[in-house]
Order: structure tokens, then C-alpha cells, then sequence
């Protein structure tokens, strides 16, 4: 997969070289491509905010280095061969970044994120490229962020993670919070590893027992009531033909 990522702040990406997604790159499965938004300005300042139209605080990005930008990103691309990237324009008022959106954003072979800083980036540069490209406006959590560099940061980590060959063991993806199949919509229970008991805290015997199918009830058993505690939001949304009868009685 290509990724380009067009910031103020390029040094923000300094992570990306860095443990799984680090290690995706040296291994050619990732290949991420860091650009300067004021190499695409062309006065001394290189500027690239102005004041908003119609008042209000705080400035806006203006569409000119945008526009470029992304033209220049585009096209180099296509000169090798890519087909059209996927546009991400990370905001607090876009579409929920899920673990659904995250599959989906791993089966693309190319994403472009542009990350807006101030109140954002004109609006005409959405337009413009919704009009060519599929562009996404992806909010990772109702809070608000000083820009977009970090929420581009948690969606690549999720992405990339996703990618043939970036984890050791494939069911750690089958087996994720929110991941589609049985679990689908619960986050996933307490885990433990060696030793049996430490500090007077037990390992739960069940996990002990090497019955597999006790351990798979366990674990279910689990998942509910954790989501039951922290995310009651999605226990009222699941689908009740989901539930067995077990769970109900919990
Ligand atoms: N930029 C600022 N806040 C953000 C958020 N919550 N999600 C995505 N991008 C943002």
C-alpha cells in the first residue's frame, strides 16, 4: 500500500519508522511518503491560512497550496502506474473512524491523508476533489484536536496493522475488539499471561483447563460484561438473533 500524508508538520510522522508499521516499511508492504504543504506556496512567508469568510476565530487553510498539492501527488502516481488514491481529510466533524472503516481503508492500494490544522481547510478543496476522487472526512472521536497529524497517525496504525504480513499471527486481527465474526460489536475481554499467581491476583482457572470449548464461553462471557460496563452503547445496539441463550441470561 502507498500512503502520502500532506501536513504542516511533517515531523509529526517521526513514529511511523518505528515498531510494526516501521518494520512494514523496511519490508516494502507499506511505502509512506511525508509532504511539506508550504513546498507548494510561492510567497516568502509560504503561507498557508488566511482569515475565514463571514467572520469567526481562528483561520482557515487556504485552497491554493491545497490544490497543488494534491494535483502534484496525484499525478506523480499516476506517472507510476497507480491508479487514483483514495482522498482521507481528517476533521472532527467527518464520518466516525471504525474498525469497519479501517478494513475497508486496508484493502485500498493507495490513501492520500491531508491533514488540515486552524478550523480546517477551505471547503472547495473537498469539493474539488470529491468530483475525481473518493474523498472521506474521518473524525477520530468526539474531542478536538490541535490538527489532523495525530488522527492520521492512529488510522495508519489501525490500517496498517491490518496489511498481509504486518502481524506475526493473523487471528490477533480475527480476534480484535469491533472485528467482524462472532465478537463482532463487543470489545474483548481481560487477558493474562504467566505466572498462574502474582501479587495474590489468580489467573482465572478456566483459562488453565485446556477446555477449549469452557474457555471460548469464558471469553464470550466476558466480552458482554465488559461491554455491558464501559460500552452500554453498543450492547443496546447489537442484534438480539446474535445472542445465545447464555447470553441473555447474563
Ligand atoms: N482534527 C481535530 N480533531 C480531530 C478529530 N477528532 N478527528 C480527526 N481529525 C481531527
Amino acid at each position: 500500500m502507498r500512503i502520502d500524508i500532506v501536513s504542516i508538520f511533517p515531523e509529526y510522522f517521526a513514529p511511523l519508522g518505528v515498531s510494526l508499521i516501521g518494520k512494514a516499511r523496511e519490508r516494502g508492504i507499506l511505502d509512506v511518503c511525508l509532504h511539506q504543504l508550504r513546498d507548494w506556496t510561492d510567497d516568502v512567508h509560504r503561507t498557508v491560512d488566511d482569515t475565514p469568510y463571514g467572520g469567526g476565530p481562528g483561520m482557515v487553510m487556504k485552497p491554493e497550496p491545497w490544490g497543488e498539492a494534491l494535483d502534484d501527488i496525484i499525478t506523480s502516481g499516476a506517472a507510476t502506474g497507480q491508479d487514483q488514491p483514495r482522498l482521507i481529510v481528517p476533521t472532527p466533524s467527518g464520518r466516525p473512524f471504525t474498525q469497519q472503516l479501517a478494513v475497508e481503508l486496508a484493502a485500498e492500494p493507495w490513501l492520500v491523508f491531508a491533514c488540515g490544522r486552524y478550523e480546517g481547510i477551505d471547503s472547495r478543496v473537498m469539493a474539488e476533489y470529491a468530483t475525481r476522487l473518493r474523498v472521506d472526512e474521518v473524525s477520530i472521536g468526539d474531542y478536538v484536536l490541535a490538527g489532523g497529524e495525530v488522527a492520521v497517525l492512529v488510522m495508519i496504525e489501525a490500517i496498517g496493522r491490518l496489511l498481509p504480513g504486518v502481524l506475526g499471527n493473523a487471528d490477533s486481527v480475527t480476534d480484535d475488539s469491533f472485528a467482524p465474526g462472532a465478537m463482532h460489536n463487543l470489545v474483548e475481554g481481560p487477558v493474562y499471561t504467566k505466572p498462574p499467581e502474582w501479587r495474590g491476583h489468580r489467573v482465572p482457572d478456566v483459562l488453565l483447563s485446556g477446555h477449549h470449548g469452557k474457555i471460548a464461553r469464558w471469553r464470550r462471557d466476558q466480552a458482554l460484561r465488559r461491554t455491558h460496563a464501559n460500552r452500554p452503547d453498543l450492547l443496546a445496539a447489537l442484534d438480539p438473533a446474535t445472542l445465545d441463550k447464555h447470553d441473555r441470561a447474563l
